[in-house]
């Protein structure tokens, strides 16, 4: 681990943070979950109907609008060009512009993220705000003093840089918006998983087999598998709630329909792995479902 991956830690650790980051995510998570507008709003601000999270998307979008003021105003040090400043000043627009829709997204995510990420996202998420001001700063300042103009900017992206670093860091090693399913088991044959006496009706059982958790469950005697691990953040599906043959994670109250184990709510993006099922000299079997 290199020292500035170590500063972080240690920032991340803190109780200051640790405890900043619950009561906000405490004050935000609600948002979102009730109302079937407001969560279909959710759904797109994670990125489920994209299969993907949009934060990401966007992020790209504001970095890149950022760091094209950033080498025009690098030339600006050299030579003075009104036509070049022009257009810096609108990049500069364009990023603080959709710094909006990117900052929403990553609220959005990030209220539904567990322990270390969690403090980091709110450490990521400081450092973008002061970023942001900065970029804003700059744009009010342009006409009045290019001078100030600039310095701000160049601070702006001094900071931005340092909270993409931390982004990348969430996203690769801390696993944030990346899919926490297990590895997909392959079953190409019929396997024995549970005693069919031992299924009860409409209460959701997990069984592990080679290692990953299976969800098994049976209503109106037709049974159901599924990966039992939620894709989000990896909470147990086998403990959620069963509706309508949907599945809720009692995490984050992702929403997974059980017979093909596609999305209905998010925040998970990612579907589940489903298995056919059949019952063979009374136990229940199952291999991987043939498309
Ligand atoms: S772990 Fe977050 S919704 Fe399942």
């Amino acid at each position: 681990m290199n020292s500035l991956d170590a500063l972080i830690d240690t920032a991340a650790d803190t109780e200051v943070v640790s405890r900043s980051a619950s009561a906000l995510q405490r004050q935000l998570q609600p948002l979102g979950k009730t109302g079937a507008m407001a969560r279909k709003v959710e759904d797109l601000l994670h990125g489920v109907p994209l299969g993907h999270p949009v934060h990401s998307v966007l992020t790209d979008l504001t970095i890149g609008l950022y760091t094209s003021t950033f080498f025009l105003d690098l030339l600006e040090l050299f030579d003075t060009n009104e036509e070049r400043a022009s257009i810096s000043d609108g990049f500069l627009l364009g990023g603080l512009l959709s710094a909006v829709p990117t900052i929403i997204t990553g609220v959005a995510d990030w209220k539904d993220s567990e322990g270390r990420t969690r403090n980091l996202g709110l450490i990521h998420a400081a450092l973008n705000a002061t970023a942001n001001l900065c970029y804003l700063g700059a744009y009010v300042s342009r006409k009045r003093s290019r001078g100030v103009r600039l310095a701000l900017a160049f601070a702006g992206a001094t900071v931005m840089t340092a909270a993409a670093y931390l982004g990348g860091r969430m996203v690769y090693r801390e696993k944030f918006g990346a899919n926490h399913s297990q590895p997909p088991l392959r079953l190409e044959t019929w396997t024995p998983v549970l005693p069919v006496q031992e299924l009860e009706d409409n209460t959701p059982h997990r069984v592990v087999i080679h290692n990953s958790k299976v969800l098994l469950y049976k209503e109106d005697d037709v049974i159901y598998a599924t990966q039992e691990v939620c894709p989000h953040f990896g909470g147990p599906l086998s403990e959620g709630k069963v509706h309508s043959l949907t599945v809720t994670c009692p995490w984050h109250q992702s929403v997974f329909d059980l017979q093909d184990g596609s999305v209905i709510h998010g925040p998970s993006c990612y579907p589940l792995q489903t298995f056919e099922v059949s019952v063979l000299d009374n136990m229940v079997c199952i291999r991987t479902t043939r498309k």
